[in-house]
């Protein structure tokens, strides 16, 4: 059954073959989708006939948001956290030990319920691919049923046993590490195509970030890095170093750490809802892109440093904050997280891509950034099938 959806008023590809910008801006456009994918993208007045037809009223469709970097198996709340932050409270890595408690003490079913609705809510404002960490778990089992969960939602699974040290290990780090690199990595690695380590001040150094990463990149994982987000470090050049595919956050960034990120595959990954939600300084996404660096942004979805599961609140904050242009967030939040993914088949709308595809209520992409706050979801597809 093929479909085609037309008159389409501003038509976001990200395929610079098919239109103007890296955008690939079309307008008066269609799109026919066909088994789940992508079949033909072009002017409205040119489409080829379809067995069903979705007029979408002259408004934008871009491809679905990518969102890389999410912590979305986890139980209890941290309302009385951010309200203390908010207070004037500083954030620090230990709080992720208050999740870790209410974490392990959750059912399968319970955790699986709550990556349910986060996963649907999400599809819901248009993400059709999304990223799940570990790292709320840090026993073994509590780890591999994480990601055994997670891998029942989303293929982007990341092993996050290095999120913080367990409370367990509290006076034997070494230990913790040693653990992660061994018998909980066995456990975790079936389940898992990323590795991932927050490399900060009261998490991991660089020499035992490195050792999380490499003992990952020797089962078969990729590595992506938990990098600079509190404070100036190793982590973006370890990145790099390791030929991660992404450096997240990449808050407290040296010319170096610029540097290096432009001349590398390692995209910068950014998250403006941590900074949001922690009252931090955002991290100088302009300083990226004109140095050559790829950027993407995703939520960081998380019960402690961002509980928003709005990509179009990132895309507004980091159009009004960090210096990017619109054009530019609405590329980072789709194509670039792909690129953070390392997937080619989603973030674009160009014939075999998966039929990922966003509508809005709205003209135009722009509307994102211009409409902060107001839900602008019209439909969302994902894989063909529409889902809002
Ligand atoms: O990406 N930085 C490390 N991990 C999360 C925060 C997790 C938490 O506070 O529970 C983050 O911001
Ligand atoms: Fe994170």
């Amino acid at each position: 059954m093929s479909t085609l959806i037309t008159d389409i008023g501003s038509l976001v590809t990200n395929d610079p073959a098919h239109g103007g910008g890296p955008l690939g801006l079309l307008t008066d456009a269609a799109v026919v989708i066909d088994a789940g994918t992508v079949a033909w993208v072009g002017p409205a007045g040119r489409a080829p006939a379809a067995d069903e037809r979705f007029d979408a009223a002259g408004r934008a469709l871009l491809p679905g948001f990518v969102d890389s970097h999410a912590h979305l198996v986890f139980a209890g709340d941290r309302t009385a956290e951010f309200n203390a932050r908010m207070s004037g409270q500083a954030y620090s890595a230990g709080g992720i030990r208050t999740t870790v408690a209410a974490t392990r003490a959750a059912t399968d079913a319970e955790l699986d319920a709550n990556l349910a609705r986060f996963v649907r809510e999400a599809l819901h404002q248009g993400t059709t691919t999304i990223e799940c960490k570990s790292g709320y778990g840090l026993t073994v089992q509590d780890e591999a049923r994480a990601l055994r969960i997670a891998a029942a939602h989303t293929p982007e699974t990341t092993y996050l046993g290095a999120h913080v040290v367990a409370p367990e290990y509290a006076d034997d780090p070494a230990g913790y590490v040693d653990l992660v690199t061994g018998e909980m990595l066995d456990a975790c690695a079936p389940y898992a195509r990323w590795v991932d380590v927050f490399c900060e001040q009261g998490a991991f150094d660089g020499d035992q970030a490195r050792a999380v990463l490499t003992a990952g990149i020797e089962r078969g994982l990729t590595p992506r890095v938990h990098a600079n987000q509190l404070s100036y470090g190793p982590g973006v050049q370890l990145a790099v170093e390791l030929g991660a595919a992404s450096a997240d956050h990449c808050t407290h960034l040296t010319d170096a750490d610029v540097a290096a990120l432009a001349g590398s595959g390692t995209v910068a990954t950014l998250l403006p809802g941590a900074e949001f939600s922690t009252r931090a300084p955002y991290p100088d996404a302009r300083r990226l892109i004109d140095a050559g660096a790829v950027v993407a942004l995703s939520t960081d979805c998380n019960p402690g440093s961002s509980f928003t599961s709005s990509m179009a609140f990132c895309v507004a904050v980091a159009v009004r904050e960090m210096g990017m242009t619109p054009d530019e967030a609405v590329h980072a939040a789709t194509a670039g997280g792909a690129r953070a993914l390392r997937r080619g088949d989603v973030g674009v709308i160009a014939p075999g891509a998966r039929a990922d595809l966003l509508l809005l209520d709205a003209p135009s992409h722009v509307h994102l950034a211009y409409r902060p706050g107001v839900p602008l979801t019209a439909a969302v597809w994902r894989a063909g099938v529409r889902e809002a």
